[in-house]
């Protein structure tokens, strides 16, 4: 297996493993230990279909919950990011989060396997939380440390949410119901469930309060905590081929879909690890 470090500080694109073969428990922990340290791998030239996804997916720690999507058919833990070329909808994912960190138990991580690759754009860019936390000054670092974050879905998959019922003609299948108003704290400086690092637990996708602050002043700093957790130095941005499948650290970057590709269909097969 090789490893090209691809981002400055996150990414890295791996070479020389067929992720169809039969992979051993020495090959699944060199994975493993290569996806805590570079937070987003990028396995080229593979040739994978949904039996193979679900199988690493397996090997990797299991199916995370998907609440909100309806899998494939034929699949219970296999959903479509899908885009049909005249698809007029508001781009899905486009502003950045965690996956599903309004869980009590957010997934450790997700794969992401190209189906159909637009020849132009559908970039998904890569914060790493991490780094950003690890460059602010020391007394920022102890001031977040003591704040609690409200997560909630509403934003997005309430019923008047972004992805809620007056959201026409998407291609996927979202389901937005009253349960994502339900809401979820964590540490706003989460440590990383496996390592143990402070990492940035926070976007506007998903957190919508600080425990015993007032909403505008929450909303203020989360979003110039925000401004800081994606500037440019601690982002990668991850380019597309066909054949190729993309796992992240769920708990230690950001993610966000980019558009650019009108005119092209764009069809990725999704899983999510289960909490580690
Ligand atoms: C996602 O957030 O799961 C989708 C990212 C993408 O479409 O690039």
């Amino acid at each position: 297996m090789e490893i090209e470090r691809l981002g400055r500080t996150c990414g890295a694109r791996i070479t020389g493993i067929d992720l169809t073969d039969d992979l051993d428990t020495a090959t699944i922990a060199q994975i493993r230990a290569s996806w805590l340290k570079h937070r987003v791998l990028a396995f080229a030239d593979q040739r994978m279909d949904d039996d193979a996804l679900e199988r690493l997916t397996l090997a990797m720690g299991g199916f995370g919950e998907d609440p909100f999507f309806d899998p494939i058919e034929g699949r219970k833990n296999v959903a479509a990011i899908l885009r049909e070329a005249d698809e007029q909808s508001p781009l899905f994912a486009e502003s950045w989060h965690s996956d599903w960190s309004f869980l009590r138990k957010p997934p450790s991580g997700t794969c992401l396997l190209a189906v159909e690759i637009p020849p132009i754009g559908g970039d998904t860019l890569f914060a790493d939380q991490a780094a950003a936390f690890a460059a602010l000054p020391n007394d920022r670092k102890d001031y977040l440390r003591s704040l609690t974050a409200i997560h909630s879905a509403q934003r997005g998959y309430a019923p008047d949410g972004l992805y809620g019922d007056n959201d026409k003609g998407r291609s996927m299948a979202i389901r937005p119901g009253k349960d994502a108003l339900a809401t979820q704290t964590h540490p706003l400086i989460r440590p990383h469930p496996e390592t143990g690092e402070e990492v940035i637990f926070s976007s506007l996708s998903y957190v919508v309060g600080i425990e015993g602050m007032e909403e505008i002043e929450a909303l203020t700093l989360l979003s110039e905590l925000l401004e800081w957790q994606t500037r440019e130095e601690f982002i990668y941005r991850h380019q597309w081929e066909p054949n190729m499948l993309v796992i992240w650290d769920n708990s230690s970057v950001l993610h966000r879909a980019t558009g650019g590709y009108d005119g092209h269909r764009r069809e990725l097969h999704r899983t999510t690890i289960a909490a580690a």
